[in-house]
């Protein structure tokens, strides 16, 4: 098991495929990308499925959440979920994603085994959509949702990061259409984890703001919090439900407490924490000749020094020098 000081069990891989992405997202990279890392340092395929399966068979990996970057620009990403599927006790596996190239995927990916998809959408302006993610790709991300939806890929769950001035004139509409097509939508809290290191706190549109908003137009009731677990979502029933949507509130109402994650990078250091100083690096223990004994060790040592929270309020809080795209949403 992966247990750390606190007692909080890891039981949720996030594992990032890839550092590159499509779009731009504002509060993610700068127009013209990142240094990408290069090829020789991404894990490949098999040595996923290796540290994958190790997490699963040995220290009671039961969730496989693929993320980026863009985990669909990974050309291997039905191999990895087929043989990830394949494993036992049999992980359940999603992906998140900005739903671009959906059309072509979703059916092999649910073929494949995947079980769901999570798919990033902040507007449904196709200019505003332009100038937030810096390419005209909104069309493609609305015919990705829908084909995750018709392959079975569900429940598809949208998420959108809520920016001041930028969209949050646009909550009630995104909960509108999300209702309509029948899926579940997560307002997001924008965290400090852009590349441009732009984040400022009075720029934030908290939870209490969102709800705020949607409540002069829907009425919300707090879903049962039992039902809640680890998720990050805190959820509301609309109008008395069953149609729902969710608040992630991570940093004005963090949820590190009941924390079940651990990451693993496209370049194959494991994270403890999204906001982790330090990574344990598990591909040079592979790729030196480690033992699976030795790399769940190492992995079940990289766990235990987790801090208790990511510490955003704290005056000494650093951002992490690698940026949400690196590290696997
Ligand atoms: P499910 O609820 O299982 O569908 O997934 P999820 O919501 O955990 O995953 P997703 O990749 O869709 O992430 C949605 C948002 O949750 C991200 O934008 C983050 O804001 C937040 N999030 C995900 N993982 C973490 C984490 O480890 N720590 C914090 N603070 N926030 C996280
Ligand atoms: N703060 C909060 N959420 C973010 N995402 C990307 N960057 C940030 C940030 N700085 C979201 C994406 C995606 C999910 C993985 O994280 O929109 O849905
Ligand atoms: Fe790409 Fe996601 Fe970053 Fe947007 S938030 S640029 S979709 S990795």
């Amino acid at each position: 098991m992966l247990v750390d000081s606190f007692g909080r069990v890891a039981t949720d891989l996030r594992v990032s495929l890839t550092d590159k992405c499509n779009l731009r997202c504002a509060y993610c990279m700068p127009p013209e990308g990142l240094d990408w890392l290069p090829k020789p340092e991404l894990l490949t395929a098999d040595e996923i499925v290796r540290l994958v399966t190790i997490g699963v068979e040995r220290l009671g990996i039961t969730e496989i959440r693929y993320t980026g970057g863009e985990p669909l620009l990974r050309r291997e990403l039905p191999e990895i979920v087929a043989r990830t599927a394949a494993l036992r006790p049999r992980p359940h596996l999603s992906i998140t994603s900005n739903g671009i190239g959906l059309t072509r995927l979703a059916a092999p990916l649910a073929e494949a085994g995947l079980d769901r998809v999570n798919i990033s959408l902040d507007t449904l302006d196709r200019e505003a959509f332009a100038r937030l993610t810096r390419r005209d790709r909104l069309p493609d991300v609305l015919a990705g949702l829908a084909a995750a939806d018709a392959a079975g890929l569900r429940p598809v769950k949208v998420n959108a990061v809520l920016m001041r001035g930028v969209n949050d004139g646009e909550a009630a509409r995104l909960l509108r259409y999300c209702l309509e097509q029948g899926y579940e939508l997560r307002f997001i809290e924008q965290m400090p984890l852009d590349a441009q290191h732009g984040w400022r706190r009075e720029d934030m549109v908290t939870a209490d703001e969102i709800l705020d908003i949607l409540n002069k137009e829907f009425t919300l009731t707090p879903d049962d919090p039992a039902r809640r677990g680890s998720a990050p979502a805190e959820i509301f029933l609309v109008d008395g439900g069953p149609a729902r949507v969710g608040v992630i509130g991570s940093v004005t109402r963090p949820f590190c407490g009941a924390c079940d994650r651990v990451r693993l990078t496209a370049d194959g250091q494991i994270r403890n924490c999204l906001f982790a100083t330090e990574e344990s690096d598990l591909r040079a223990a592979l790729r030196s000749g480690a033992s699976d004994d030795e790399l769940a060790r190492r992995w079940i040592a990289a766990v235990r020094g987790k801090r208790a929270g990511h510490g955003i309020d704290d005056p000494a809080f650093l951002q992490p020098s690698r940026p949400m795209s690196a590290i696997g949403g």
